[in-house]
């Protein structure tokens, strides 16, 4: 079987930019992304597609009604492809055995259930959401104990390596793609046909296969150990906070050595995002459901720590503010989890603006991305303490960071937005109340520059004080 068309059962983060991809390189094959979301198949087929990611628009203008197609028409769609990517969500679940850890595996099991209903010929179904290791028996259980007369499936595990905000030159330029099957004659050819989709631009050396469930547990093994460093990088900032060093030369010295690397070294305010603590939570319980106790301890201490920095860094906020923020006017800039993507999930700012928040601050928020309603939406969620009219009587919403800092006492810089480091602090300085405070919860902006203007400047990973400043300015730094 040659693969002619393709089906995606969930137009997210991952099956939109994927599929567009595929859809871009393989010119030869139709693509159809399907989603349950009327609203979000719609903002596809607009002009304004529903997630921001530097460089999908243009890939979707080019292959839009081409080979690439959404809808809403899932049975079609279901039934004439010969390839069927699932790449719904998979939420950490919220209530029931496991919750709070566990893979909310509703979804997938949705999937599965309407492709054994759909389906009657010969279907590759790929697993592409990221899953608990094993997560492939569920599908080909239910798949099989509902297989029509002379239908046959085969279960691919291919998950994605994707990092917002730089999707499309991940999947242009894939470090690494990972297919895991069955070993078993059938199995490994499903395997070879998926290959030869990815072959029309990745080169075969990139192309990783191993069994299911090595895959499966790749995926979760990969983001726990970028997730870790962080962990890691940030528990030093810590230290170097109450000693004098300094986190960024400490991160170059650690890694130049080429067996640790540079990347993902960057301390911060904390990981977010909606893969890292849900995938580790994952982690942890496959481990105690394995009865791997200490396993599972060791994993739940990258998202304590997480946790840990993120209180850390609001604390210092609010200490440093004579430890009342109550009806105090706070700008906060950036409020998606990193630069170039207008996504929100587990975004370290909404802990800080909660917590602010709940003591009575009165906050301005700007953000070049994520959109308004989205960050109501976050600061009134159910699971907040704040009530949703005191959320909207306490937060304003800016269209510029000039406006949003205007009378302010204190600077929150939560996102990395390149935009933030080019701003005129000068400008600034001069509308905010004084003292004026910036917190740099991203290491991005000019300290020394700062301090020397007059603010008050507290970062993450170094001491910084005007004398040091001064000091600084007549000494030599690492190259
Ligand atoms: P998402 O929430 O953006 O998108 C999932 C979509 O699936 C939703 O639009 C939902 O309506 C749809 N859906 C659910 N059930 C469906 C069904 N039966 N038929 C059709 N559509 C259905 O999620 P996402 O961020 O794209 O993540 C998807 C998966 O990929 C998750 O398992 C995630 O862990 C994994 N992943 C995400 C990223 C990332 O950067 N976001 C990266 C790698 C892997
Ligand atoms: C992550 C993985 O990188 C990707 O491979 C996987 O497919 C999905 O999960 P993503 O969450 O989109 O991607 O972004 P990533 O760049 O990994 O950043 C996650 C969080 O870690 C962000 O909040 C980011 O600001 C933070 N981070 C990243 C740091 O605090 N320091 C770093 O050095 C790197």
């Amino acid at each position: 079987m040659v693969i002619e068309k393709i089906c995606c059962l969930g137009a997210g983060y991952v099956g939109g930019p994927t599929c567009s991809v595929i859809a871009l390189k393989c010119p030869n094959i139709k693509v159809t992304v399907c989603d349950k979301s009327l609203e979000r198949i719609n903002q596809w087929n607009s002009d304004k597609l529903p997630i921001y990611e530097p460089g999908l628009d243009e890939v979707v203008r080019q292959c839009r009604g081409r080979n690439l197609f959404f809808s809403t028409d899932i049975e079609s769609s279901i039934l004439e492809a010969d390839l069927i990517f699932i790449s719904v969500n998979t939420p950490t679940k919220t209530i029931g055995n496991g919750k709070g850890r566990a893979a909310d595996l509703k979804y997938i099991e949705g999937a599965a259930r309407m492709i054994a209903d759909i389906a009657t010929s010969n279907k590759i179904v790929v697993e592409k959401s990221t899953v608990p290791v094993k997560a492939a028996e569920i599908i080909m259980k239910i798949l099989r104990a509902n297989t029509k007369p002379g239908v046959e499936y085969q279960i691919l595990s291919n998950p994605e390596f994707l990092a917002e905000g730089t999707a499309i030159v991940d999947l242009v330029e894939a470090e690494r793609v990972l297919i895991g099957g069955e070993d078993t004659p059938e199995g490994q050819k499903a395997v070879q046909q998926l290959c030869w989709v990815y072959e029309h631009w990745i080169p075969a050396k990139n192309i990783l296969t191993t069994n299911t469930w090595s895959s499966e547990l790749s995926k979760l093994a990969a983001n726990a150990f970028l997730a870790q460093r962080i962990s890691s990088i940030n528990s030093l900032s810590a230290v170097c906070e109450a000693t004098g060093a300094d986190v960024s030369e400490v991160a170059r010295a650690v890694g130049r050595d080429s067996r640790i690397g540079p990347k993902f070294l960057e301390a911060s305010i904390g990981f977010g995002g909606s893969c890292f603590q849900k995938d580790i939570l994952n982690l942890i319980y496959l481990s105690e459901c394995l009865n791997l106790p200490e396993v599972a301890a060791y994993w739940q201490q990258v998202v304590s720590l997480n946790d840990y920095q993120k209180t850390r860094f609001t604390r210092k906020v609010i200490e440093s503010l004579f430890n009342t923020v109550a009806d105090k006017k706070i700008a906060i800039l950036g409020f998606s989890f990193k630069k170039n993507t207008g996504d929100t999930r587990e975004s370290p700012a909404i802990y800080v603006c909660k917590t602010l928040l709940d003591e009575g601050a009165k906050l301005h928020i700007y953000d070049p991305k994520v959109e308004h309603e989205q960050i109501f939406y976050e600061l009134s969620h159910p699971l907040v303490t704040n009530e949703p009219e005191i959320v909207r009587k306490n937060i304003q919403i800016h269209e510029t960071a000039y406006s949003a800092v205007a009378g302010a006492h204190a600077l929150v810089l939560c996102t990395e937005w390149d935009e933030f480091k080019t701003l005129d602090y000068k400008k600034i300085y001069e509308v905010m109340m004084k003292p004026a405070y910036v917190f740099d919860g991203r290491k991005i902006l000019d300290h020394e520059a700062l301090l020397n203007m007059g603010f008050h400047v507290q970062t993450i990973g170094k001491r910084l004080s005007r004398t040091s400043s001064i000091r600084a300015q007549g000494s030599q730094t690492m190259p």
